[in-house]
């Protein structure tokens, strides 16, 4: 949440933060501002709306120095006005700063700087650190070295802070310098040729440079044009590692697609493959993994699973329990992240513990585990952002390597989640009861998945004439059973999400013990019904909604047949393995939701009130 970007060297600032602000803009983006250091002052423009309206307000300033800071706001504290929008200074007009985070004893600070004479322009938490950092540096403002009182300044402030915070500072006697710092809050450096930036993601920096650092929790870095220096709240050095981002500039560009969300969606046959390149066994009857830290000993000692995780994610874990469950035959449980991490949750010794998380920041997701950790047990992660928090912190884990997901609406890391699952689910129960032909039979499903999630999205034509049909309705159902009933609430999620239509998931035979009130003809109703025993139940509750008035959308697999009238709109996907049928089940709701979304004019790649990234809790 929120997007920050800074930036030293021989260029214009200006340009670079608001070309490095547009990157971030899913993060965050109800206000966006830039601060300057010029000619001895802190120069800001800030302005509620996006980065398009920051960067015609930029326009009229002449902003010509070359270092300088931007953020993109997802309001916390405060609305979201231009007074509320970041950069903030300091009523002495000595420090500017941005923050992603929340501080929480901002009130106490407050209360004290304001008996020391400090004003406030804004409501929010962040001013509050920026005037502080000003008062410590008003007590002694000369030192021994100029740059390092700067770092010693930031570092006193963040010594009295309770909270979370990624921030970036400009001292208007520090020219050419910039400090940063971070708690639970993404930074990445990025060291260019002669120019430093640092932002929130690599996306913000990748067309400058690919060799970055990833900073820690409790770590400051002091940046120069000629040189940058890490040491940790504690005062301790750190030898910095620079790592090589994998991906450039291009995975990040939506080229010709509408949204991102569009290109991601349509992205998920490469996706897939990506995510399974490398990781059958030679043999061809199970999965590896290299990163995952536990061997095969330690893993038939499992008897129970438990897995953690928000949204999108969320759903992928409850797909990965029905499979583990199917396949492995291990009990497996599925908590949201944000409740494992308040309720003292008994875990046993021989528990593994897995968080799911795209961005791997997700505040409440990084809690769990180390809550997970804190009780003593194993905790890994799946997780697509390489050397995000969650991936460091983690005993171990699988990169799903999807390449940057910008669209707010997770699609291809959904469905690569679900392949990950699929994965682990197999290598499981091949250390367990899954012979050796029925392995080579699940890894060739695995393998089949590309082409086949490449034929549901051949439907794309018929599935956008579906959602002109829809796209005026108020309320929606969505129904499954078994591995589909997550697909259900993955289904609602995305309607509700980009369309601001209300939608429900439920398993579909659960519907007649209350849900089904809503069905009238202004209620439709999306069911999954795939081929197989359960087919016959489905086509019953079909017809209760039916008898009900209420309309039918029906995702069927091909060879199966509908009574004639049941459903007022049928799409077909292939048939196919268990294991592969959610991930090919995505492909509809994605595209209904999708094609709703933009019948209906709503910024589909930056629904209201949401961001990608959700670091807050
Ligand atoms: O980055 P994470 O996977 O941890 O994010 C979890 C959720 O915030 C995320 O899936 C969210 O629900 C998406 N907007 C869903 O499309």
């Amino acid at each position: 949440m929120c997007g920050i970007v800074g930036y030293v060297g021989k260029q214009r600032a200006v340009s670079i933060i608001i070309e490095g602000l547009k990157r971030l803009e899913y993060r965050g983006y109800d206000s966006a501002g830039v601060c300057v250091l010029q000619g001895g002052q802190l120069d800001v423009a800030k302005k509620a709306g996006r980065v398009e309206v920051l960067a015609k307000e930029a326009a009229r300033h002449r902003f010509n120095g070359t270092t300088g800071i931007g953020h993109t706001r997802w309001a916390t504290h405060g609305g979201v006005t231009d007074a509320n929008a970041h950069p903030h200074v300091s009523s002495d007009g000595k420090f500017a700063l941005i923050h992603n985070g929340v501080i929480e004893n901002y009130s106490q600070m407050k209360q004290f700087l304001v008996g020391k004479g400090y004003t406030f322009a804004s409501e929010t938490d962040t001013e509050v650190l920026c005037n502080l950092i000003a008062y410590h540096y008003a007590k002694e403002p000369v030192g021994q070295n100029g740059g390092s009182r700067f770092v010693e300044c930031v570092r006193k402030s963040l010594q009295h802070v309770e909270g979370t915070y990624g921030i970036v500072v400009l001292g208007v006697d520090f020219p050419g310098e910039m400090v940063a710092a971070r708690k639970a809050s993404p930074l990445i450096l990025g060291v260019g040729d002669g120019e430093y930036i640092i932002a929130s993601d690599a996306s913000a920096l990748v067309s400058r440079t690919q060799n970055v650092v990833y900073l820690k929790d409790g770590e400051i870095v002091h940046i120069t044009p000629a040189a940058f220096s890490i040491t940790t709240l504690d005062q301790e050095d750190v030898s910095p590692v620079v790592d090589r981002i994998t991906w450039s500039v291009a995975d990040a560009d939506m080229g010709d697609y509408a949204h991102f969300m569009e290109k991601e969606i349509f992205e998920q046959p490469q996706a897939l493959e990506n995510t399974m390149r490398g990781r059958f066994s030679e043999d061809g009857s199970t999965a590896n993994f290299g990163g995952l830290n536990i061997t095969a000993a330690e893993l038939r000692q499992i008897d129970r699973f438990l897995f953690c995780a928000c949204g999108t994610a969320w759903h992928a874990c409850l797909v990965t329990e029905h499979l583990i469950e199917r396949f492995a035959r291990i009990p497996c449980e599925v908590d949201y992240a944000s409740e494992f991490r308040y309720r003292n949750t008994p875990l046993h010794s021989n528990t593994l513990f897995f968080v799911i998380s795209q961005s791997g920041e997700t505040i409440d997701t990084l809690a769990a585990l180390r809550e997970a950790k804190r009780k003593g047990y194993k905790a890994l992660a799946i997780n697509n952002v390489v050397g995000s928090t969650i991936a460091r912190e983690a005993d171990g884990g699988i990169y799903q390597h999807v390449g940057p997901e910008i669209g707010v609406a997770s699609t291809k890391a959904f469905t690569s989640q679900l392949m990950v699952g699929a994965m682990v689910a197999l290598y499981v129960a091949r250390l367990r009861d899954m012979s050796f032909s029925d392995g080579v039979q699940y890894v060739k499903a695995l393998k089949g998945a590309p082409a086949l999630v490449r034929k549901a999205l051949e439907q794309a034509p018929h599935i956008r004439a579906i959602a002109k049909r829809f796209a005026g309705y108020h309320d929606m159902l969505f129904l499954g059973r078994l591995s589909l009933f997550p697909l259900a609430l993955e289904g609602a999620l995305k309607l509700k999400e980009i369309s601001y239509i209300h939608a429900e998931g439920y398993p579909a035979a659960e519907m007649k013990h209350g849900p089904i009130a809503l069905i009238s003809e202004k209620c439709p109703s999306v069911f999954f019904a795939p081929a197989g025993e359960i087919f016959p139940k489905i086509v019953s509750s079909m017809q209760e909604i039916k008898a009900r008035k209420g309309p039918v959308i029906a995702i069927i697999t091909e060879g199966c047949e509908l009574p004639p009238g049941l459903a007022d709109e049928v799409i077909t996907i292939p048939d196919c393995h268990e294991a592969v049928l959610p991930m090919v089940a995505a492909i509809p709701i994605q595209l209904l939701s999708y094609y709703i979304a933009v019948e209906r004019g709503c910024d589909v790649d930056k629904p209201r009130n949401l961001a990608k990234s959700v670091t807050v809790e």
